[in-house]
């Protein structure tokens, strides 16, 4: 009770502030995207992700040894393919030389000690720009299952460190699991897209990949964002499974389901500060509307407040260079 209670005693100083600060943000909470094509000297800025860029491999490379030398240990690897090589069956997301396959392949070998993970669903590849295999209009969940399983074990035998599977059909982190076990991938991790919503905040994303629905929306297996005790089931269920890490996505506007999760289950959780939300920063502070570096900084503590352990982001190096 005041004034025996001064609450603004802790908070007389930076260096009073600091002494009771419950979040820090280091390098390794981060899990750093990276757009890979094909081409050599390929580095072109994604329009609507600012600062951002989709690289041939050999960038990719320089790239690697950069993340690697500024504290950055994780990677995770994402493909755009000439619509050439997309059908919809996901073919070429299979074939050992394979874009990804070579990107693993590649960051492996530049740096072998950095976490590779891959993102595991059938978009970029599929002429339907769909998750799944399309039959008479429907994503068909079963099929879809197999050839993500046979996705996940090309990507560790490129070397992949952990695969995550975004593509929220029923049971794909069981049969991953049991085919990784089955051929000796043992050690290979799995971090499963759980609480995935189905998201106007992926636009950005879709357009670097050119990988947007060519018909209808994800709501048939993306969650309906209204909802928050399905992402505890959607998480449960993947922990039983075999999911080593949980993710939760976007990112900001599910705060909520970040805490939820966080209470709930006892493997880390990660955020996905997607697309649509590193837009939305660059964008306004480009307008001179709002301060990038307080703002994403902010926000980067939010996820680690409501309880993430590792945040996928676009911000990843600015965070770092912010930190000293
Ligand atoms: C593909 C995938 C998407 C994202 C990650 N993996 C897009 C989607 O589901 O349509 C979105 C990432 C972002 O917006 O930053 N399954």
């Amino acid at each position: 009770m005041y004034p025996i209670k001064r609450n603004r005693r802790l908070r007389s100083s930076e260096a009073v502030r600091s002494m009771v600060r419950e979040q820090q943000l280091s390098p390794t909470d981060f899990i750093v995207p990276l757009f890979a094509v094909e081409g050599s000297d390929v580095k072109e800025e994604i329009t609507s992700m600012p600062d951002y860029y989709r690289m041939s491999l050999d960038h990719l490379k320089k790239e690697v040894q950069e993340l690697w030398s500024m504290g950055l240990k994780t990677v995770l690897l994402f493909v755009k393919v000439p619509d050439t090589l997309k059908d919809n069956k996901g073919t070429e997301a299979l074939n050992p030389k394979g874009l990804m396959q070579r990107a693993i392949a590649l960051v492996k070998e530049t740096v072998p000690e950095m976490v590779v993970m891959t993102d595991v669903a059938l978009d970029p590849y599929s002429s339907f720009g769909h998750d799944g295999i399309v039959e008479k209009g429907v994503i068909v969940n079963d099929t879809t299952v197999e050839v993500l399983a046979q996705m996940a074990l090309s990507h560790a035998q490129a070397g992949a460190d952990f695969v995550a599977p975004s593509d929220m059909m029923d049971g794909r982190i069981l049969a991953i699991r049991t085919l990784l076990e089955q051929e000796h991938f043992h050690n290979t991790g799995i971090l499963s897209y759980s609480a995935k919503y189905a998201s106007g905040f992926y636009g950005p994303f879709r357009s670097a990949l050119d990988s947007a629905p060519g018909f209808g929306d994800k709501k048939t297996y993306q969650m309906d964002f209204h909802n928050r005790k399905e992402a505890l089931l959607e998480a449960e269920l993947d922990i039983e499974e075999g999911a080593d890490i949980v993710m939760v996505k976007p990112g900001l506007a599910y705060l909520d389901i970040i805490r939820d999760l966080s209470n709930q289950v006892d493997v880390p959780i990660a955020a996905y500060q997607v697309s649509g939300e590193y837009a939305m920063l660059k964008a306004a502070a480009q307008k001179g509307w709002i301060e990038y570096d307080a703002i994403m900084y902010e926000q980067l503590i939010a996820f680690k407040r409501a309880g993430a352990s590792l945040i996928a982001t676009y911000c990843a190096k600015d965070a770092v260079r912010i930190l000293g």
